[in-house]
């Protein structure tokens, strides 16, 4: 186990079963994700070849409550070589029970250092929470009416992870 919430932990995704929880709950996403245009649902073929490929690297988190071994979600963080991009989708049985802030906080403190993300201006949840969270707006591109996306950029832990070892140098 890597880190809890008061509802909510996350694991390190590590066998099959976890891969597929994974794979059904980004199919029932797809809408919401869509920040690269249109998402086709991700066959068990695609998603074995997805996590098998070693460039880029990536590591993987299922979320579920405590006591509960139902997936409520999943976290994966992308390795971009010098920073990594965050992907987190919450299953639908388990949306508006208020744990997306969660994820979001969890994926910052998972993260190695600075993080890369994209935010489609049509979800607002999103880019609520995402403001919330401290992401910053670097760039807006407008691809129609209905598609305008920010792309965005977070520290992530390195601040705090920088005083840290600071602190340990200066004892
Ligand atoms: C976007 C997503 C994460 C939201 O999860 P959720 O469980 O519905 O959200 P929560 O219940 O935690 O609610 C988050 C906030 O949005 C608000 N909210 C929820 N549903 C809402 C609605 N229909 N209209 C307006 N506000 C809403 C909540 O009140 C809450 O705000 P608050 O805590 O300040 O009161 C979820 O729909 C999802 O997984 N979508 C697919 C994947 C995705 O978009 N991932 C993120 C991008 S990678």
């Amino acid at each position: 186990m890597t880190s809890s919430g008061p509802d909510l932990m996350s694991f390190e995704v590590s066998d099959p079963k976890d891969l597929e929880a994974m794979r059904v709950i980004f199919n029932a996403s797809l809408a919401d994700m869509a920040t690269k245009g249109e998402m086709k649902p991700v066959s068990p073929e695609d998603q074995m070849r997805w996590w098998m490929e070693p460039y880029p690297s990536k590591r993987a988190w299922m979320v579920e409550e405590l006591g509960n071994d139902d997936p409520v979600g999943f976290i994966v963080l992308t390795d971009r070589v010098g920073f990594e991009t965050p992907m987190f989708a919450i299953a639908p049985t388990y949306r508006g029970k208020g744990y997306a802030r969660w994820f979001v906080q969890e994926y910052i403190n998972l993260a190695k250092g600075a993080l890369a993300g994209e935010q489609l201006q049509s979800n607002e949840i999103i880019c609520r929470l995402n403001r919330e969270a401290g992401w910053e707006i670097i760039e807006t591109r407008r691809e129609n009416a209905d598609r305008v996306i920010d792309y965005l950029y977070h520290p992530g832990s390195s601040r705090q992870n920088v005083i840290i070892y600071h602190r340990l140098r200066g004892e």
